[in-house]
């Protein structure tokens, strides 16, 4: 597997930077306290997909989609996703789109909420995270 390391530095809170890897596109968003706080808020019993579809949590085994298992570090201000929706592989829209304060499919309105799960729609999965790593504060290794 190609690793990539992305330099995160000039990613302002509140925004997300996008960036190809393995021919998809990944996300990496600065989240607020405001899409934190809100993430964690979340009943995890309530979700569609109540897994973290996270391979770097678990130990193999699913994990339960809490926030703290979908975010790359414990305060929850990076979220790392692969952009392809679970549907039919559409690139949701970011930036606080849809119902939920997160990402919007367009291609069939399914909505993701501030930590990339699956809320409203057709979409059966949570946005999924890929393999990923802190190498230094502001550098995250995909891969
Ligand atoms: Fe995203 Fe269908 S591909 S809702």
């Amino acid at each position: 597997l190609a690793s990539i390391q992305v330099d995160i530095s000039g990613v302002e809170e509140g925004t997300q930077l996008t960036v190809k890897w393995l021919g998809k596109p990944v996300f990496f968003r600065h989240r607020t306290q405001t899409e934190i706080d809100e993430a964690r808020a979340v009943d995890v019993d309530t979700l569609i997909d109540p897994t973290a579809q996270n391979p770097n949590v678990g130990n193999g085994a699913p994990a339960p989609a809490t926030d703290q298992n979908r975010a790359l570090d414990e305060d929850g201000k990076w979220l790392v996703m692969i952009g392809v929706c679970t549907h039919l592989g559409c690139v949701p829209i970011g930036n606080g789109s849809g119902e939920f304060d997160g990402w919007f499919c367009p291609c069939h309105g399914s909505h993701y909420d501030s930590a990339g799960r699956i809320r409203k729609g057709p979409a059966p999965q949570n946005l999924h995270v890929p393999v990923a790593e802190f190498v230094d504060e502001t550098t995250i290794k995909l891969g």
